[in-house]
């Protein structure tokens, strides 16, 4: 039995993921969304934490004011009777026909000027909430064919867009950062900041990079076939995982935005492993929301819904009582020390070694035998591999 959620576990989901309706570029809807009050109660009932959206998730695109303030103080009613809270937020800036081409990036300058203003409108709506992240997924900041995009004008313009957008919550005091979500393509057959690799350089270039972070999403690094675990760590490096979305991809194809762990499951028990255990003495590395971003499958009814929604946080959960387990194992502890997994945090050189000292330790080179390394010293990875396979299967 998978352990029970319960809000200090810090699980969010997006109000478009429980309100996918099952449409595909091959097929209409297989089941009609739920109000915005039901997800509340139900999300609360689960043992979740928080909810996150999209402006136009909440009041539809081109929503009177009225119809706007309207949803959102049904929104604010549902989360005082309940206590859950909506720590992000982010701007829709991909589904109406005008954001085609983008919206901080679209060719055409009056497009990437409403969108500022819509993003404006959506900053102040996350400091009304208490969102303390503003999420930057730019799934339509991209192109399909070279000559039709200048991509250094339009990083250029995201530069621009993001510094601007920085000021704002600065001069307005509140207390919000962003994160950017890299992903390679889809729906653009090219998307900018393809990874968290190019976003970290860019977040690098900005006026206040200590504003913007990441929101890494496991399956769009696996879309381009990395490691997302170790994107993960990255992050964690440069101090820049300021929110995470959680979900399952199955290899190099399309954003299948499975359940997190129906995907690669030895990378998510390395994912939760490091999220959880990661720190320095063992501590949680990332403290933040622990946020789904995956679509309940179109095979699904509502319970089906439901089901998905429970399977993510017990699958999390599971992998957290897995990982703990595989720590504890005093097995497990030799087989790191034989593999010298600890040694790589041993600085290289002495303290305040210079060049003549290392060329003077005849250890280091002259008496160093690295013949012996050939059908001799192995490192003990494979034994150590089969281990995390029995902690994961629970065969220990
Ligand atoms: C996707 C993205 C989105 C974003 C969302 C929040 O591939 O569709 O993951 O779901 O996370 O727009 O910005
Ligand atoms: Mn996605
Ligand atoms: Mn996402």
């Amino acid at each position: 039995m998978a352990p029970k959620p319960t809000p200090q576990d810090k699980f969010t989901f997006g109000l478009w993921t429980v309100n996918y309706n099952g449409t595909d570029p091959f097929g209409g809807p297989t089941r009609p969304p739920f109000d915005v009050v039901e997800v509340v109660e139900k999300l609360t009932e689960y043992g979740a934490y928080g909810l996150t959206f999209h402006d136009d998730d909440l009041f539809a695109f081109g929503s009177t004011d009225a119809q706007r303030r309207n949803q959102i103080d049904r929104l604010k009613g549902a989360m005082a009777a309940t206590g859950l809270k909506v720590p992000m937020i982010t701007t829709n800036l991909f589904s109406a026909p005008v954001f085609k081409d983008g919206g901080f990036t679209s060719n055409d300058r009056a497009v990437r000027r409403y969108a500022v203003r819509k993003v404006l409108r959506n900053l102040d709506l996350a400091a009304e909430l208490g969102a303390e992240t503003f999420v930057m997924w730019g799934g339509r900041e991209g192109a399909e064919y070279d000559q039709a995009k200048d991509i250094r004008a339009a990083l250029e313009r995201y530069r621009e867009v993001v510094n601007f957008l920085g000021d704002y919550v600065l001069s307005k005091g509140y207390n919000i950062r962003f994160a950017i979500e890299p992903k390679p393509n889809e729906p653009r057959g090219d998307i900018l900041l393809p990874t968290l690799g190019h976003a970290l350089a860019f977040i690098d270039s900005l006026d206040h990079p200590e504003l913007v972070g990441l929101n890494p999403e496991v399956g769009h690094e696996q879309m381009a076939g990395l490691n997302f675990a170790a994107g993960i760590a990255q992050a964690l490096y440069h101090g820049k995982l300021y929110h995470i979305d959680l979900n399952g991809q199955r290899g190099i194809k399309y954003d299948q935005d499975l359940v997190f762990g129906h995907g690669d499951l030895y990378n998510s028990f390395a994912l939760v492993d490091l999220l959880e255990n990661g720190g320095p003495g063992g501590v949680p590395a990332y403290t933040g929301p622990r946020h789904f971003d995956y679509k309940p499958s179109r095979t699904e009814s509502a319970q089906g819904v439901w089901d998905s929604v429970q399977a993510n946080m017990a699958n999390y959960l599971i992998l957290k009582e897995r990982a703990a387990s595989f720590r504890a194992d005093p097995e497990v502890q030799e087989a790191l020390k034989a593999a010298k997994v600890d040694e790589l945090s041993v600085p290289t050189l002495n303290p305040n070694e210079t060049v003549a000292d290392l060329l003077a330790d005849r250890s280091a080179y002259e008496d160093f035998d690295p013949t012996a390394y050939y059908g001799g010293k192995g490192f003990g990875f494979v034994k150590l591999q089969q281990l995390v396979t029995e902690h994961l299967t629970g065969a220990r």
